[in-house]
Formats: C-alpha cells, sequence, structure tokens
C-alpha cells in the first residue's frame, strides 16, 4: 500500500465495532440461555475465528448485514469440535476461549497462525492448572497448539495473583471460575480492561471488583440480551492521530468507546496538546462519545506505569505521534509490547527509523525525540494491523511515499481502514 501525503483530512468516520467487546459477546451469548442479538460488531478477522470456533462447537450463529445472532446453549450446553479450534492471528480468542474450554467434559485443540503460535501462553495455563485444568502445549514450550482434556467435576476455585496487568489472562480465569467449585478472583498489579466483567454481570452473573480483584461466582445463570458493540477506541486512534498532525484537519469519529479502563491515550493526548472534544456523551455500562479532532501542535511526554494497560494497544500510534511533536517523548513500563502481534518496540522503531525519526528502543519501551523532518520509508508491518495502520497515518503527513508492506493485515481489526482514510481526504 502506498500512502501519499495529504493537504487536510475532513469528514466522519462511524469507528468499527471494539474488537474486545466483539469477541466478548459471541463468547458469553453462546453460554447465554437464549438468542443474543449483537449490533455493531465487529467483523474484522479475529472476531470471525471467535464465530467460527464457536460454530465448530455446535453454536448456532447468524451473520447478518447489520447484526449477527448468536443462539446460545447455556453454560453447559457446548458440544466437542469435530475439529482443531483455529484462533488465526487472534490471541483473544486463544486466551478467552482456553477459559471456557478448560470446564468442559470434552477434549479439544486450539491452534493458530506463525504469529499466534510464537507469543506466550504460559500465562493462562499456570492459573488454568492451578484450577486442576489439564491444558498442554504441543511443543512443551507453552506455546500453540494447546491440547485441553475434559473432565467430568469441577474445577477448583483460587485467588490468582497475576504477574502482569492482562485482561486476556484475567477473563480466561474468570470464565474458568463459571465452571469452579467456588468464588474465583483474580489480582492485577494494574487494573486491565473490564468488558469480561461489565458483559458477564449484564448477562447475570456475579462478578464484582474491588480495588485491583475481580471475583466471579460459580455456575451462573446467563440469559441472552441486546448488545449495541461501542466503536473501538484502539480503530479510532489512527483517525484522532491523523486529525491531529494532518494540517487544516477537523475529523468527528462517532460512537467511540470511552470506558475508563481504555482511554488513556485520550489523557496522554491532551497532555500533549491535542484539541480533541468529546461530544454527546452517553454513560452506558460500557459509555461511549463522539470525538471531534483538530489539528494541533503537540509536544513531548512520558508514558509509564499505571496508565500503560488503558492505553497498550495505543502505544504504536502514540510512538509514532512523538516523532511529529516537539520534544523528547519517553515510553516506558510497557514489556508487553514484546510479546503482541509482533515485537512492537522492534517494529515501531524500525519503522521510525525508515523514515529518518530520532527513535532509540529501550528494554521496556522507547525514546522518541521529535521535530525531526520525516520523508516516507519502506514500513515492514511485520504482519501486525496496528503496525500498518500506525505508519499508514504517519504517510498522511511526511515528505515522500510511505509503502507499507504486508498492508492487507489491517483486516484483522479494521478491514475499512484505507476506505475510511480516502473519504477523509476527498472532503
Ligand atoms: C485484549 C487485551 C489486551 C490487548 C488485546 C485485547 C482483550 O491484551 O492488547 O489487543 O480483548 O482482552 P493483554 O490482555 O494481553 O494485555
Amino acid at each position: 500500500m502506498i500512502i501519499k501525503k495529504q493537504t487536510r483530512l475532513r469528514g466522519e468516520i462511524d469507528i468499527p465495532g471494539d474488537k474486545s467487546i466483539s469477541h466478548r459477546a459471541i463468547m458469553i451469548g453462546s453460554l447465554a440461555a437464549g438468542t443474543t442479538r449483537i449490533r455493531h460488531f465487529l467483523t474484522g478477522a479475529d472476531c470471525l475465528s471467535t464465530i467460527s470456533c464457536f460454530r465448530k462447537m455446535g453454536i448456532q450463529i447468524e451473520q447478518r448485514s447489520d447484526e449477527i445472532l448468536v443462539h446460545g446453549k447455556g453454560l453447559h450446553g457446548l458440544m466437542p469440535p469435530k475439529a482443531i479450534l483455529d484462533a488465526g492471528n487472534s490471541g483473544t480468542t486463544t486466551r478467552l476461549m482456553s477459559g471456557i474450554l478448560a470446564g468442559q467434559r470434552f477434549d479439544s485443540q486450539i491452534d493458530g497462525d506463525a504469529s499466534l503460535r510464537a507469543r506466550p501462553m504460559k500465562r493462562i495455563m499456570e492459573p488454568l492448572t492451578q484450577m486442576g485444568a489439564e491444558i498442554k502445549s504441543v511443543s512443551g514450550e507453552a506455546k500453540l497448539p494447546l491440547l485441553l482434556s475434559g473432565r467430568t467435576f469441577p474445577l477448583h476455585a483460587i485467588t490468582y495473583h497475576s504477574p502482569i496487568a492482562s485482561a486476556q489472562v484475567k477473563s480466561c480465569i474468570l470464565f474458568a471460575g463459571m465452571y469452579a467449585d467456588g468464588e474465583t478472583s483474580v489480582a492485577e498489579p494494574v487494573v486491565s480492561r473490564n468488558h469480561t466483567e461489565v458483559m458477564l454481570n449484564s448477562f447475570g452473573a456475579k462478578v464484582t471488583t474491588q480495588n485491583r480483584t475481580a471475583a466471579i461466582a460459580p455456575e451462573p445463570v446467563l440469559t441472552a440480551r441486546d448488545i449495541m458493540v461501542p466503536g473501538d477506541i484502539s480503530s479510532a486512534a489512527y483517525f484522532l492521530a491523523a486529525g491531529l498532525i494532518t494540517p487544516e484537519s477537523e475529523i468527528l469519529l462517532k460512537a467511540v468507546g470511552m470506558n475508563p479502563t481504555r482511554d488513556g491515550m485520550l489523557r496522554v493526548l491532551r497532555e500533549m496538546g491535542a484539541d480533541i472534544t468529546v461530544l454527546n456523551r452517553n454513560d452506558e455500562a460500557e459509555p461511549y462519545a463522539d470525538l471531534l479532532v483538530r489539528t494541533s501542535s503537540l509536544k513531548g511526554t512520558v508514558i509509564e506505569g499505571d496508565i500503560i494497560p488503558s492505553l497498550i494497544d495505543e502505544l504504536p500510534m502514540l510512538a509514532v505521534l512523538a516523532a511529529f511533536a516537539e520534544g523528547k517523548t519517553i515510553i516506558r513500563d510497557a514489556k508487553e509490547l514484546r510479546v503482541k502481534e509482533s515485537d512492537r518496540i522492534i517494529s515501531v522503531t524500525n519503522g521510525l527509523a525508515a523514515m529518518g525519526a530520532d527513535v532509540v528502543p529501550t528494554e521496556d519501551g522507547m525514546i522518541i525525540q521529535g521535530g525531526k523532518p520525516l520523508h516516507g520509508g519502506i514500513i515492514d508491518s511485520c504482519l501486525d494491523h496496528r503496525i500498518a495502520m500506525s505508519f499508514a497515518v504517519a504517510g498522511t503527513v511526511c515528505e515522500g511515499d510511505q509503502k507499507i508492506k504486508g498492508a492487507d493485515c489491517v483486516k484483522i481489526s479494521y478491514p475499512d481502514f484505507y476506505d475510511h482514510l480516502n473519504k477523509l481526504s476527498e472532503s
């Protein structure tokens, strides 16, 4: 994909549905009694992987043009899959579904693509094993493919102190906790996104949250409901950034999720001097609002500590943005970037260096000296959707063509991304 410099970006974007919430809606809808109707579902490849896995376990899922219907069969209604469950590129599918599979009476096997096969699974294998689940990796290296053995008695309830702030780990344990013999709780070093807790409660489960600990009562009776998925703030991030750094721009992003465990990027952008107005705020369990962004001059900042989990997926975009800001930006405490769809410390710093930016990778982040004139480069997306989109945005402002290799991977979370970018440059 070749991205050219734009004179301005103007218009309105309907931000696609939240990826995390879309996955959870399929999973929890499958385990609820009755038909769950999901509107504004994200039909990105990752969420389609989740649909395909639950279909393989006997759940009828209807995909219509404007909604998804999940005909749930209750907590114990899944059927043994006749084939390997293919999670594709999706860490969320793998880790959350493992929690559900750990409590089933049947055996199952999960696999994924080369990127997913390289990602760590010890983080879920350890707590699930403590709960009495039998979960093994074929290679013996705590990576995919994973084999889960069925069991006829409940899992043990545990109190787990997670060494990392990860919603995937927390959700995996909470899901397994539905099949346990008592209350299961997970304490995190910093609170991660809470979509699982919010959605389980809205389906009738009892999940309580205190400080950094979430606890679930076993054997919840889940009842189907209608879900309206808000726009994904992680997808909005690209157009927030594009609007800020492209001259004479004004972009309205519609119905963007504003869950406080996900809004760290907005806080950082304000600190950097961004002009972003929040409009039509709606305070549902999953809050959302429209965001109006205008061109702004940005200054560097420090991104560290407790805010990291609330903007973890936005760090590639923030790092690229920092190269366009005045002064130095330091990102630290973000070692988790190393185990995402690519090693995002390497993929971001390589991409920035190819554009002529002054950037130094560190063990747990990077240091960017902003304000250097940037030129288009040949950017390796490393088949990581967030890298492709972050550098496409940079291409709208830098001198010369920006060439993105493996640009197609945006289909993972934002299939219409390039169309939306084009639409803004034409209006
Ligand atoms: C996700 C949690 C985050 C995030 C991922 C989606 C989720 O991962 O990076 O894109 O839906 O729970 P970790 O929980 O591993 O930090």
